[in-house]
């Protein structure tokens, strides 16, 4: 065989071995019925988001205006456009009052590094401890709001209070998102935004988890070549 015809078939056979892995490194498992049994009604839709919502009293309120931060797991994306967020949070919580007296609040995205600090602001109060001073974490001030961001996390979701929903043990608050931060290291020089480099961490039943393999993309069930 000549060398032109070699290199060709070489290279044919890395393309296709290239789309195979494509392909192959996608998940695509036999699905079974299972059995089951009925447990009490209660919250178990996992995994969800463990968010630092960071927060301040307004000056002119009664509330302190010393930074402090609240981890939510009751928090989500609710509409697209205008975009909105909502957080749920119990009354008897320290935060409750700064973010209905302020209207405002920032969801800071928690990665591995932030997720020791992530857990110690869901177990201690603001009441009795400054969590920014305790943790070594830094407020920076809000752009477009007055609560203030959380210099250490890589995406900052500033957000205004717009309707306060008092459902029962929590109140959610639907809030629009006012300004979005993201770290420069998240931006390829495409302008790609790329969270898969920043090492993000979800909460199921109790335990928290880094983000780690990807098993597919948006849309991959239908995509010829995975991808
Ligand atoms: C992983 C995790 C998730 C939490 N999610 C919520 C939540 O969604 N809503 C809430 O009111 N409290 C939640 N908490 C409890 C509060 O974060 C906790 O009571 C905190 O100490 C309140 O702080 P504060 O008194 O300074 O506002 C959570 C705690 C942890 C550890």
């Amino acid at each position: 065989m000549e060398k032109a015809e070699k290199d060709r078939k070489k290279q044919r056979v890395s393309k296709k071995r290239r789309s195979s892995e494509k392909q192959g490194s996608f998940y695509k498992p036999a699905v079974n019925s299972l059995s089951r049994i009925q447990v009490k009604p209660g919250n178990m839709l996992y995994p969800v988001p463990a968010v630092m919502v960071s927060c301040a009293g307004s000056a002119s309120g009664s509330a302190q205006t010393r930074p402090n931060i609240i981890t939510v797991a009751w928090a989500g994306t609710v509409c697209t456009n205008p975009p909105m967020v909502s957080i749920s949070i119990r009354p008897e919580r320290y935060s409750y009052a700064l973010i209905r007296e302020s209207g405002c609040f920032v969801i800071n995205l928690t990665t591995r590094d932030l997720t020791y600090a992530m857990d110690f602001c869901g177990v201690r109060s603001g009441r009795d401890v400054d969590k920014f001073e305790k943790m070594s974490l830094t407020a920076i001030p809000g752009v477009k709001t007055a609560a203030p961001m959380i210099a250490e996390s890589p995406v900052n979701i500033e957000c205004k209070v717009t309707q306060v929903l008092e459902l029962g043990s929590h109140h959610m608050f639907l809030a629009s998102v006012e300004a979005v931060h993201v770290a420069e290291y998240l931006v390829e020089k495409s302008g790609r935004f790329n969270l898969e480099k920043a090492n993000l961490v979800a909460y199921s039943h109790g335990t928290y988890y880094e983000l780690g393999k990807v098993i597919g993309s948006f849309g991959y069930s239908v995509r010829r070549t995975g991808r």
